[in-house]
Order: C-alpha cells, then sequence, then structure tokens
C-alpha cells in the first residue's frame, strides 16, 4: 500500500488523477473499465480527470464506468440515485455514452429479483474483464462502497442495510429523514479488492480517524476499508487534515519519493488480469 498526502483536496484530485489516468492509458487489447465513487471525495479527481482526458492523455470514449453501489428504491429519474449522480459529476462532464456507464440495478421490487440483479452486475464486471482501476472514498464509519462495518471481507454485489451513521452523512441529500434510502446495492469487499488498481482519496478532519483505522488499524470488518491492506496495488492519496492521525507520516513521505533518480511505485504498470505482481514485497518485507 502506498500512502501519498497532499497539502490540498485540490493536489489531491490532481495526484489521483495522475494514477488513474496513467493506469487507464496503459490497457491494451480491450476497452478500459475505470470503477466510480459516489460522494464528494472524487470530485476533484473527477474533475482533474476530465482535463487530462481533453488534454489528448487518451481517449475516453471506449471506456466503461462500474459504479461501486446504487440505493435501492430511488426512481431512475431521482437526481440523487447514484446512475444520475455519476453521470451529473463525471460521465457526462467527460462527454460519454450513457450506456457505457454501469450501475447496480436498485429499481428491482423484492429480495429475488434485488439479488438477481446484483449477480448480474458481477457477471457483467467479468464479461467487461475486470476493473482496471477503482476509485474509492471513505465513509466516516470505514465503509466502501457502502459496505458497512461488519461486511464480509469477501462478499460479494448485494443487498445491504444503510447504517443510520451513514444515513445521518446522506440525509443532507434529501428533503426529509424518511425519504433518505435505507437499503442499497453494493459491490462487496471482495468485488472491490478484485480490481487490478484501488485508488483511495480522502479529504477533511472528518475522515482523519476512518483513514488512521484503515490503514494503520488491524485488517478487520469492523473496518471494511482495512481490506486495502490485502490488496497488492493500493494506493491512498489524503489532504494533510485526512492525514492527521497517521502515525507512519514520516515512512510515507519518505516512500512516496521513490527510488533515488527512478519513478515512484505508483507510476509502475499494473498488473495484467490474473498475473502475479512481480514487484509484490516478500512475505515480511515490511515496505508493503
Ligand atoms: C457514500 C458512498 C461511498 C463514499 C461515501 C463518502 O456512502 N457510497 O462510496 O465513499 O459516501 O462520501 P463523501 O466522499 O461525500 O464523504
Amino acid at each position: 500500500m502506498e500512502v501519498m498526502i497532499c497539502p490540498t483536496a485540490q493536489e489531491v484530485g490532481e495526484r489521483a488523477a495522475d494514477l488513474v489516468g496513467a493506469a487507464l492509458a496503459r490497457v491494451s487489447g480491450r476497452p478500459p473499465t475505470l470503477g466510480l465513487a459516489t460522494g464528494s471525495s472524487p470530485l476533484n479527481l473527477y474533475a482533474a480527470l476530465g482535463r487530462r482526458f481533453r488534454s489528448g492523455l487518451m481517449d475516453p470514449r471506449a471506456l466503461h464506468g462500474l459504479a461501486l453501489d446504487e440505493y435501492v428504491g430511488l426512481p431512475a429519474d431521482h437526481p440523487e440515485s447514484y446512475r444520475n449522480v455519476l453521470l451529473r459529476t463525471a460521465w457526462d462532464v467527460w462527454g460519454l455514452a450513457p450506456e457505457r456507464l454501469h450501475v447496480p440495478d436498485g429499481s428491482a421490487r423484492g429480495e429475488v429479483a434485488l439479488a438477481a440483479g446484483a449477480r448480474a452486475y458481477e457477471d457483467l464486471i467479468a464479461a467487461l474483464g475486470g476493473v482496471d482501476v477503482q476509485i474509492l472514498g471513505i465513509g466516516a464509519n470505514g465503509h466502501l462502497g457502502f459496505n458497512e462495518p461488519g461486511s464480509s471481507l469477501r462478499s460479494r454485489t448485494r443487498v445491504k442495510r444503510l447504517s443510520d451513521r451513514t444515513r445521518r452523512d446522506n440525509a443532507r441529500f434529501f428533503p426529509s429523514w424518511e425519504e433518505v434510502p435505507a437499503h442499497c446495492v453494493t459491490q462487496g469487499l471482495g468485488t472491490i479488492t478484485d480490481a487490478r488498481r484501488l485508488v483511495l482519496v480522502a479529504t477533511g478532519d472528518q475522515k482523519a480517524r476512518a483513514v488512521a483505522d484503515a490503514l494503520e488499524g488491524p485488517l478487520t470488518a469492523s473496518c471494511p476499508a482495512s481490506v486495502l491492506q490485502w490488496h497488492p496495488d493500493a494506493v491512498v492519496v489524503l489532504d494533510e487534515r485526512a492525514a492527521a492521525f497517521l502515525q507512519n507520516r514520516s515512512y510515507y513521505d519518505a516512500a512516496a519519493q521513490g527510488l533515488p533518480g527512478g519513478e515512484a511505485a505508483s507510476a509502475r504498470e499494473p498488473r495484467p488480469a490474473g498475473e502475479p505482481d512481480p514487484a509484490a514485497p516478500a512475505p515480511g518485507d515490511e515496505r508493503s
């Protein structure tokens, strides 16, 4: 796991966009796949990525977008459905065809139909060749996607109940508490960690505790984002505020410099699907 700490939230977006853009540009032989997160954390990243697309880093028109999650029960035209949020904040801004943005189906009625939709979403991810780069935010309670504390570390896409904490955090987007959805369909932690590269962005004081628990606490379902510790190619980009409780700060800053005269580890080519990471540290190697 690599940790980059930037002076401002704006710079978090720029650094993360470099990581995401470079990884996408290297995909060959099939359309690249980008995993998208909602929330305010990735907004600077989406804006910065749009600038890179426009500057010709890559032609994004072949891109497939795969959302992490969707609320259950919101009508298709609801402005806060995650499909509409992602169209508004990223996909439409980048000028991409809406049918290439894929979002779990939260519109089906009843558990059986929702579960079938969740399985179909897993099949779709596999059919598209897996996720090349997954963008992630982190909930104040350590959730990833909508995998609340207690979620299985190997879980797949499924229906989940939202915690009251998460509903309170998201209540600002809805006119009343009753209208805040209580359920979602979310990629599981197993699904998320199948992505070839994870890029998590977090900014602000309110994320500092969850970030420290995820990066330096135990690998535990009680802090779903701690599953990043299990991934061979995860990069975490933080602003100073979100990094405030990290104990190993000086190490992260030194490691981010890379080898003398060489490239930082985050600039390495991501692994092709299914291939072991040749640069993966040996067990016990503290650089991991
Ligand atoms: C929602 C999303 C998560 C996101 C989280 C944090 O719960 N499902 O994917 O990481 O919000 O949102 P924000 O970035 O606005 O703090």
